[in-house]
């Protein structure tokens, strides 16, 4: 099939790229660059063989957009384009609703005129808000999110659903993450964020490789089992996998789904797992809370196994291998 991938050149896009290019799928690529580097397409090139398609634009421009969907017979879009600083977006809120959610509409609006009528959306385990763990997806979503980052991705779950409803020939997959981690096994892309990772992993990825000195940790006071903060954390190439699953198993309606691996691992258990995969020392001191974390949230990952026939397969091991492997490679990232 060909597969138009905004914001392809990101971190779960350029991973998602490979995967697809290996299933025999052709994307075409559109991306702004605003949070991502024309070096992570060279080096999905040099991976597979294949040069992927790439326009750079902004999606929010309409006409443009539209022209490409005119140049190539799009069959499904996987819609990875947005804005995901989560503490930028409280302070830049417009900014973030803009970007995200006018870049969907345009999107839609530009399908629809093309008739194309497959769509896997990004989503994230933030629309569970305050919801009891495990999330399942019928756990209640949209209640206790704590930023316009986590709203913008609830809100456009709501169009989604709309959408579909009103056409009952549309296709559309939101796909709910969990938190991505890891690298290809190459080493060749991986996580590059600019400025100060916001994220665990690629902060204690640089603390290895030496570009920062030390990783705060945001409590150690929490009811987990060593009291930091637990998460269930997903290998960026299984991500990546579930994406063509959800192309593969694409049904009309709306549905969102989990990606997660099930399981949850806290913060310091995260860092010793890097510690023996990377044979660095990670330094660490005890901050306070964070505000707006939430002690502790995994997935229920059985709808995905059953409505895509996709698990998870690699480990928290696996993950710090190959971020290590990456980050010791690239200690500057693309750059
Ligand atoms: P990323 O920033 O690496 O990739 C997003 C890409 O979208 C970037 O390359 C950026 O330049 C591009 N982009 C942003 N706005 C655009 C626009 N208007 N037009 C064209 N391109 C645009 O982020 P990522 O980690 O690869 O995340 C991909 C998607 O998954 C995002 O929607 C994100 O919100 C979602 N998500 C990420 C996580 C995570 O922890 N990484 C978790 C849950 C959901
Ligand atoms: N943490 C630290 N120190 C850091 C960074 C994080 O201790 O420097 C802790 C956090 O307090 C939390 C855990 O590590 O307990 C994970 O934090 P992340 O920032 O890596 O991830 P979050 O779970 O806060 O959020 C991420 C994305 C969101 C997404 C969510 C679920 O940033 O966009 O996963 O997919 F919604």
């Amino acid at each position: 099939m060909n597969i138009l991938v905004t914001g392809g050149a990101g971190y779960i896009g350029s991973h998602t790229l490979v995967t697809l290019i290996e299933a025999g799928h052709t994307p075409i690529v559109v991306d702004s660059l605003h949070n991502s580097s024309r070096v992570s397409l060279e080096r999905v090139a040099q991976i597979t063989g294949v040069q992927p398609n790439f326009y750079q634009l902004d999606i929010r421009d309409k006409a443009a957009l539209s022209e490409i969907f005119s140049q190539h017979a799009i069959d499904a879009v996987i819609h990875f384009a947005g804005l995901k600083a989560v503490g930028e977006s409280s302070v830049k809120p417009l900014l973030y609703y803009q970007n995200n959610l006018d870049s969907t509409l345009i999107l839609l609006e530009v399908m629809q005129a093309h008739g194309v009528k497959k769509l896997v959306f990004s989503s994230s385990a933030t629309v569970y808000g305050s919801a009891p763990i495990p999330y399942t997806e019928s756990s209640p979503a949209g209640q206790g999110i704590t930023n316009p980052y986590g709203q913008t991705k609830y809100i456009i779950e709501c169009i989604l659903r709309d959408v579909a409803a009103s056409d009952d020939s549309l296709e559309f997959t939101a796909l709910r993450y969990f938190n991505p981690i890891g690298a290809h096994s190459s080493g060749l892309i991986g996580e590059d964020p600019s400025g100060i990772p916001n994220n665990l992993m690629p902060y204690i990825a640089q603390v290895a490789v030496g570009v920062r000195d030390t990783l705060g940790v945001f409590g150690d006071d929490y009811d987990t089992t060593d009291g930091t903060g637990v998460r269930d954390y997903i290998h960026v190439d299984d991500l990546a996998e579930g994406h063509v699953a959800a192309l593969t198993h694409s049904k009309p309606g709306f549905r969102a789904i989990n990606l997660g691996s099930g399981n949850g691992t806290s913060v310091l258990e995260l860092v010793h797992a890097f510690e023996r995969a990377s044979g660095r020392a990670i330094p660490y001191t005890i901050l306070p809370r964070r505000a707006g974390d939430l002690p502790e949230f995994y997935a229920d990952a059985t709808i995905a196994s059953q409505a895509l026939n996709w698990h998870s397969s690699r480990t928290i091991d696996d993950a710090c291998r190959d971020t290590w492997n990456w980050q010791s490679k690239n200690p500057q990232g693309y750059n």
